[in-house]
């Protein structure tokens, strides 16, 4: 099964961000094997969006999410308002907030924390910055990020948990990794969660990130080790997004087939 995450990031009034998930119904229509999608929009357009995805195919997820259920913390959205508002996912650790907003691992490790004690599913993202990859130390990067996200941390039997592997220089740069790039780092995170948390099959999904989009997204879904795309830019236009969801919709028709 594949994961097609749409994050809309800072972008669109509420009344666009209905227009969109209109658009992302529309084009899933005649689409045999769904993947499964996810859509983020903005908190401001998260109550609007989850009327129309109830009992669709699409699930509604956070950008961002806790790090408690409730509480004293200006600016922030409780998982309690998140799960009020038919949220099911929630991306943690986006290299925006942790570049532009200085969240530590430490509160990317508390929101994870929060998220895997509720109905929420956790989409973590880690990825390294372009330097890291010059100095061809990305993996001890990428282990570090997770393992400090990770620390304490007991996976609810049940729970999936989504790693976004997202290089900071693949994010909106029109550049994205090569799949290749993007396996051989898949395989790291999975054989991590693999041997430190017994997470395998089902119970773990690791998705890449990065200048997805529509003439893309092909070559990244028809691998294996790729159990999904994190989108931003190109989830924001309905050709773009839709050829996205084809994509995914024929590589699932053809694992079917096999
Ligand atoms: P992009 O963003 O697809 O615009 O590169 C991806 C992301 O930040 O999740």
């Amino acid at each position: 099964m594949k994961y097609i995450v749409g994050n809309w990031k800072m972008n669109l009034s509420v009344r666009e961000s209905v227009a969109l998930v209109r658009g992302v119904l529309r084009s899933i229509q005649g689409c045999e094997q769904l993947p499964h999608i996810v859509l983020c929009p903005s908190a401001t357009a998260l109550s609007e969006a989850h009327k129309l995805l109830t009992r669709t195919h699409i699930a509604l997820g956070a950008q961002n999410a806790g790090p408690d259920r409730a509480g004293a913390m200006t600016g922030e959205i409780g998982i309690a308002q998140l799960e009020d508002v038919g949220c099911k996912y929630a991306i943690l650790g986006h290299s925006e907030r942790r570049l532009k907003f200085a969240e530590s691992d430490e509160l990317v490790r508390e929101r994870l924390s929060a998220v895997l004690a509720s109905d929420l599913t956790p989409i973590l993202c880690v990825g390294e910055p372009a330097e890291v990859r010059a100095a061809g130390k990305e993996e001890a990067y990428i282990l570090k990020q997770l393992k400090l996200a990770l620390a304490g941390q007991k996976i609810p039997k049940g729970k999936t948990l989504i790693v976004a592997y997202e290089p900071v220089w693949a994010i909106g740069s029109g550049s994205p990794a090569a799949p290749a790039q993007a396996m051989a780092m898949h395989h790291v995170i999975r054989e991590y969660l693999k041997s430190e948390f017994k997470l395998s099959g089902e119970r773990v999904a690791v998705l890449y990130g990065g200048s997805v989009d529509g003439k893309n997204a092909y070559q990244f879904l028809r691998e294996p080790e790729i159990d999904g795309l994190l989108v931003g830019g190109a989830s924001l236009k309905i050709e773009a997004f839709g050829q996205i969801l084809d994509s995914a919709c024929e590589v699932m028709q053809a694992q079917l087939s096999v």
